[in-house]
């Protein structure tokens, strides 16, 4: 499983780690156990996020924890809490104490995923504006917009097509400041794997649509496309979706289904362009009409999403995903090449540059 490069601290009170959360972050995350009394002496070599289990209920308690706390490096791990119940009084300890995020019992898989996963967005961001300075805010605002986008699919929070553009047109600065190679690099390292996936089709989409000198019209139909492309994945089982292992044939077909539910995400909204529709449901379409969800081939398979299908294709080859080591940039496009018939070729050629230009596979 992908997350499980991700690291957290868990640090326990008196009494050892509760069995409900150890079992729920064993699931997801590499994760180190320590003693509020340990925490002082803790040797942050590696990036660890915080996850402190502890009782909140007195001032007593609270002094323990602030003090525990008070070696943690400023600007270093992000740091969130369990609380006992979901009480005023619990509540302003913990953010007295520094918390980012607060999870209370009985806990629940999807809120302690999502608070785990907000810290780790955050540090990751942190990260990219050490490394890439102000042209990082691309990247934060294409992380920004899945965050929105895969919270909207699965709570069904509205979410409006401008903040996409100006989300898009971040991206498409950045793109055009750093390069494609500085983009991919720092996506490489994110948590998430369908973010990363959605991260590196976007800058590959892009990065082909600038060299293609497209409108800037189009480029955001891309950006935008490439953030969106896979949103129905937020209704398919987190199990099956990071599987760290190739898919059954039924796991396949459940997978597949992403397209269809994409649509249906996009129409329940309202309110997206037929283009962006387009690409959601129809990037898995083949030229010979061998693709899903609705066999579309030729001409009925647009341009738009002929490019991002491309990009998917490429950006999926040299991943690295825990089943697989990603292809060397090479085989990749070997591969592209050799789906004549399917793929549109003359794109295919034109995207050789891409191909070869991003220094992407170890
Ligand atoms: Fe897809
Ligand atoms: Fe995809």
């Amino acid at each position: 499983m992908n997350q499980k490069s991700s690291r957290i601290l868990l640090v326990h009170g008196h009494e050892p780690p509760r069995r409900d959360v150890r079992g729920f972050l064993e699931q997801r995350y590499r994760f180190r156990e320590c003693s509020l009394e340990e925490l002082p002496g803790w040797d942050w070599q590696e990036p660890l996020e915080v996850l402190v289990d502890a009782p909140l209920s007195t001032s007593a308690d609270v002094n323990l924890v602030r003090q525990a706390l008070e070696r943690v490096p400023r600007d270093g791990p992000g740091v969130a809490f369990i609380i006992e119940e979901l009480s005023r009084a619990q509540i302003v300890r913990a953010h007295s104490l520094g918390g980012e995020g607060i999870v209370s019992r009985p806990i629940t898989a999807y809120a302690l995923y999502a608070t785990i996963d907000t810290l780790l967005n955050r540090s990751r961001i942190r990260q990219w504006s050490t490394d890439l300075g102000p042209a990082a805010a691309g990247l934060a605002a294409g992380n920004e917009a899945l965050e929105q986008l895969f919270q909207f699919a699965a709570k069904g929070t509205r979410l409006t097509q401008r903040e996409l553009y100006d989300h898009g047109d971040n991206v498409i600065d950045t793109l055009a400041e750093t390069g494609l190679g500085k983009w991919i690099e720092a996506v490489k390292a994110h948590h998430s794997a369908t973010f990363r996936h959605s991260l590196l089709v976007t800058g590959v989409a892009v990065g082909f649509g600038q060299h293609l000198r497209m409108r800037h019209e189009d480029l955001r139909r891309l950006a935008i496309g490439g953030l969106i492309h896979d949103i129905g994945k937020a209704a398919i089982p987190v199990e099956i979706l990071e599987k760290p292992a190739a898919l059954t044939p039924e796991e396949e077909l459940i997978v597949r289904e992403h397209t269809t539910l994409g649509r249906g995400i996009l129409n329940k909204q309202g309110g997206f362009s037929p283009e962006l529709v387009d690409v959601v449901a129809h990037h898995h379409e083949m030229l010979d009409g061998s693709g899903y969800p609705d066999g579309l081939a030729g001409d009925a398979i647009k341009d738009l999403v002929r490019i991002v299908t491309i990009a998917d294709i490429f950006a999926a080859l040299i991943e690295n995903r825990a089943y697989k080591l990603p292809l060397p940039n090479d085989e990749a496009y070997a591969y592209l090449l050799s789906r004549e018939g399917k793929l549109d070729m003359q794109l295919v050629k034109a995207f050789e540059p891409i191909a070869y230009g991003t220094k992407l596979a170890a």
